[in-house]
């Protein structure tokens, strides 16, 4: 595995192993100048949300980076207003005028089971999806998943799907590691996708990572994204700082071993677990 390599999801197409988040990434200067850092330190992959209210600026970061549209896999998601054939449509058509793309490489239906429509959600999501297999059709995307989806809400979508998710992104490190979903999303040839994989920073400091760092010549967060892509997953590291974006990206030189991997699988519930879709306040 190096800086090129990719997982192919089910439809054939291909996704960078790590990807670059910026959930919780300002609007503006900032949003932009990381994307421009990231995808000069190598990255080919940005993750981004209509609810992070940055695609404007990710979307100029992208176009201003001297790298090629073509070259580079951009997701964005689905809001929990949107849920529904027209709502998805018009969500789709202004994430791509903010981002001033013509296509995204993987659309997302950010969350199950939104407050407002926790009645419906079924119905929401199967007519969500109706519109994002023919946005898959028309080229608008090239790829369509779900995000913070359990098994029993993608078994509710299968009902009525003709295309099956090809990504399900959830928040998974060694504090959480989502066991059950990853094994339904690897029974349906689903890729899972990791948000957060430092823990939103809540696993940096832990004692038995840093044990772990010192014996690779790395840093704990150097550690965790390692962890990920031998979990076979794809994580997606957020930062808004240069040298740890590009410090997040330099995982291609080390492997854990059988030792670290014991210590880590100790780490449950040691920093921030998943939320639960079902029970989220918005
Ligand atoms: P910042 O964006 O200010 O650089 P996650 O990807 O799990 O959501 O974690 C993101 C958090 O971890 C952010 O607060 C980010 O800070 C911080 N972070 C990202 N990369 C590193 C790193 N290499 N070392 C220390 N902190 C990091």
């Amino acid at each position: 595995m190096d800086k090129n390599s990719t997982y192919e999801l089910s439809n054939g197409v291909k996704i960078p192993v790590v990807g670059f988040g910026t959930w919780q990434t300002p609007d503006g200067d900032v949003a932009e100048k990381s994307v421009i850092a990231a995808l000069q330190a190598g990255y080919r992959h940005i993750d981004t949300a209509a609810i992070y209210g940055n695609e404007e600026s990710v979307g100029k970061g992208i176009k201003n980076s001297g790298v090629a549209r073509e070259e580079i896999f951009v997701t964005t998601k689905l809001w929990n207003d949107s849920h529904g054939y027209e709502q998805a449509k018009s969500a789709l058509a202004t994430s791509l005028k903010k981002l001033g793309l013509a296509y995204v490489d993987l659309y997302l239906i950010h969350w199950p089971n939104p407050v407002e429509i926790r009645k419906v959600w079924e119905e929401s999501n199967q007519a969500a999806w109706k519109y994002m297999e023919e946005a898959l059709q028309q080229g608008l995307v090239k790829a369509i998943g779900v995000s913070n989806f359990h098994g029993r809400h993608i078994d509710s979508l299968l009902k009525t799907a003709k295309v099956a998710p090809h990504a399900n992104q959830i928040y998974l490190s060694p504090s959480d590691t989502q066991d059950e979903i990853v094994a339904y999303n690897k029974q349906h040839n689903i890729l899972t996708q990791a948000y957060s994989p430092l823990g939103t920073g809540t696993l940096l400091d832990l004692p038995e990572l840093k044990a772990i760092a010192a014996k690779h010549n790395k840093s704990v967060a150097q550690v965790l994204i390692r962890w990920s892509l031998q979990q076979g997953v794809n994580p997606l590291p957020k930062s808004v700082t240069e040298s740890r974006i590009i410090e997040n990206f330099n995982v291609f030189d080390f492997e854990l071993d059988n030792d670290d991997n014991t210590a880590i699988a100790k780490l449950k519930g040691t920093g921030k677990v998943a939320a639960n879709p079902d029970e989220v306040g918005w």
